[in-house]
Formats: structure tokens, sequence, C-alpha cells
């Protein structure tokens, strides 16, 4: 039986290319960033209820330039390590290596697919200068615990969130909680501006490195004039528009994403209903003694359904993809990032030998989790016959 379930339809829309075709019509534009990139912004920092947001290229560019605000924030600290889940995206961890710093791995849970709280806390020693939490597949990965003690011992929290719009712990959007957060908006993700990625904080100086640090580290970026004023006095052998502060790149973001960014964003929250709805049906369709139902479901905003299986047979997980491909069901096998980053070719170098054992909830996911296509449009009748699909196969 051919169940046709793509991992995504289209989240671009129409009305997105009306939009962007209104744009290219008008007399003399500008398509680099310009009044669209800033209406974008001041729109996501009101709808996520931030101060401030930066729009960049990608996810992947604010994982990057939060960790180089970490280290140009405490150059001369004795804090070098950030500890960092081992279910995540490579960009977090390589964030990390780039920028200097020593990646201290944790597990997750099952539950949240999110760091072990009781690990983090185990590893936090006077080395540490932040977290860099993963709110994978939409669960909220924060809890209380973690946020009193990371108060308490003065650590800073960085939430990745490029999984996750919409999440929220405790009625409070995820995102919000961190000293900055991330968001991505890949075409394939909650909503999208095709690629793209929002730096988030609720601090001025911060704010005002994450713009330079978007764009080449150019003084003339920051929205402070009385900051740019003094440093075009103290460099004064500059050109006061070729002033460039920070090692970094171009990341920046241009008119065209900001226009899909802003109209993706008036649906946003009627979306992540669908979605959530759709997660609840397949959470009560799927037979439980075959997968892994158990999850954190509250506050949760998933883009994708997660299916770990509970067998620890590999031909059994064999029979699952043959039987997935068969009847046309597109996954991706080891959830957020492909399993545990702790196997990556890119690692080893930086790695000595590891225990896998301290490793087992991610080493599970990495053999047996799974994710399949989760979109706002998806019907009720077409989950219903996948999990009637997915509960028969022998495993
Ligand atoms: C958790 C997480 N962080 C960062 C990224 C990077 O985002 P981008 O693909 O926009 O670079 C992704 C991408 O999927 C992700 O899932």
């Amino acid at each position: 039986m051919k169940l046709n379930h793509s991992l995504m339809n289209n989240n671009f829309t129409m009305p997105d290319l009306a939009k962007v075709k209104q744009l290219l019509k008008k007399k003399n534009i500008i398509l680099t960033q310009s009044t669209q990139v800033e209406n974008f912004e001041k729109s996501w920092s009101k709808w996520l209820d931030v101060r401030y947001s930066t729009f960049v290229n990608s996810g992947s560019s604010a994982n990057y330039i939060s960790i180089k605000i970490l280290q140009i924030l405490n150059k001369n600290s004795v804090k070098n390590e950030i500890i960092v889940p081992t279910l995540t995206w490579v960009s977090d961890i390589n964030s990390i290596i780039m920028n200097g710093f020593k990646p201290i791995f944790v597990d997750i849970n099952l539950s949240n697919l999110s760091m072990d709280t009781n690990q983090v806390l185990n590893k936090i020693n006077k080395k540490t200068l932040a977290v860099f939490i993963t709110h994978a597949q939409g669960f909220n990965g924060l809890d209380d615990t973690l946020l009193k003690e990371l108060k308490n011992k003065k650590i800073h929290l960085i939430e990745d969130v490029c999984e996750s719009h919409g999440a929220v712990h405790k009625n409070k959007k995820l995102g919000t909680y961190g000293l900055i957060s991330n968001f991505s908006f890949y075409y394939a993700h909650h909503m999208t501006t095709i690629e793209g990625g929002m730096i988030c904080t609720n601090d001025k100086k911060i704010y005002e490195i994450s713009r330079m640090l978007s764009s080449h580290g150019m003084i003339q970026e920051a929205k402070n004039k009385i900051f740019e004023k003094k440093m075009i006095k103290k460099y004064n052998d500059l050109s006061p528009k070729f002033i460039f502060l920070y090692t970094t790149l171009n990341f920046r973001n241009n008119e065209i994403g900001a226009t899909i960014g802003i109209n993706q964003l008036k649906t946003l929250n009627k979306n992540n209903k669908n979605r959530s709805k759709n997660f609840n049906l397949f959470l009560k369709e799927l037979d439980s003694k075959k997968y892994f139902t158990d999850y954190k479901v509250i506050g949760s905003c998933n883009y994708a359904f997660p299916i770990i299986l509970k067998t620890i047979s590999i031909a059994k997980r064999n029979l699952f993809e043959k039987m997935l491909s068969l009847a046309n069901i597109e996954f991706r096998r080891g959830n957020a990032g492909g399993g545990n980053q702790l196997r990556q070719p890119y690692l080893k170098e930086f790695l000595g030998k590891i225990n896998f054992n301290n490793f087992k909830n991610v080493e599970h996911v990495h053999n047996f989790g799974y994710y399949i296509g989760n979109y706002p449009t998806l019907k009720k009748n077409k989950i219903i016959k996948i999990c009637n699909f997915l509960n028969n196969i022998k495993i």
C-alpha cells in the first residue's frame, strides 16, 4: 500500500509569492538588508516577546554569532566550557569549537529529546561558561530545576529554538528564557524565509554586537550612534564607513527573505495549532507497545512527528525502514540532526575515547529513532492510515 507521505509539503505559499512580486515591482527598490528586514525583526520580537532580534541568513549563523558573542564578552575569563546535548544540530557544536570553547556533552531524555538535567548539573564546574540547550523537534527542553541552578551559579543559558517555534515553558515562549536565543527559518521548519535565522535577546549590548557580527564586524551596523561616533573618534586614522571591530563574516539576510518572513508569521500560530492537533492524534493512534509515546507533550510544538522504536533489534529496524520505503513514507533516522553527534567524523579529532554507555538514550535514538512529516495541512484520515500501517509492521 502506497501512503505517499513526504517529510514536507510546500511551506512557501502563493500569498508569500504575491508579496515578493509586490516588492519586486516597487520603483528603486533596495533588495539587500533594509526596511523589510527591520520590519521583520520588529514583528518577530513582538511575536516572541523579546526586545531585540537580528535577522541573519541561517539558523547556523545565528548559532555561530551567539557563541561568538559569549567569546567577545568573556575574553579574559577562565571559563571555557559550554555544555551541549549529544542530540542537536552540527552547527551548535561547531559554533562552540570554532569560537575556541570546549564542548561538554550530555545525554538526552527520551521524553523531550533534550538534555538530561541531572547530567547537566553534574558536569557544571568552575570552567562552565554556558549551557547551550537545544529544544529538539518542538519539545520544551526546560525545567525549573535547570533554570534555578543556572541562575544560582551564574551560568549563561543560550537557547537553540530552531526546531521549536512557538513551544512554551510555563506559558512563556521558548527563546525568552536564555540570554540569547536562536531560530531557523529553513524551508522545512515551522515557518520559512527559504533560508534564514534569528538571534534574539533582551540585552541591548548583545543586540548591538549581534548586528555588527552579522555584517563584517562593521561599526556602522550598530544602532547606537553615540557608540559609532566614539569608535570613529577612537580610530580616526580609518575611513568612518570602514571600521571593522570584530573577526567575522557577512551573515546578513535580505528584503526578499524578510518579506516572506513577515507574511509567514501571520499564519504561524494557526499552523502551529494544527501541527499540535496532528501530533496528539499521531500519539493517540500509535501502538505504545511498539513505539515510544511517553513524551512530555505540554508546551511542545512539533514540526515533525518523532517515531522511536521500542525494539533494539537491528533486523526489526531494517524491516521498519523497508516497509516505510515501500509505502513511500519519507523518513529520517536519528531524529534531530542524525542522532548521536559523538559518532560524527567532524568531532573525531576533538574527542578522546568515548564510552557510549554514558549516552544510552541518544544511542537508542541514533539507532532506533526517526521522524516523519507533520505539517499543518495533514488530514485526520491520513494520520490514522499512517498509524494503522505503522502498528501493523512486525517489530
Ligand atoms: C536545532 C537546530 N539548530 C540549528 C539548525 C541550523 O539551521 P539552518 O539550517 O537554518 O542553518 C538546525 C537546522 O535544521 C537545527 O535543527
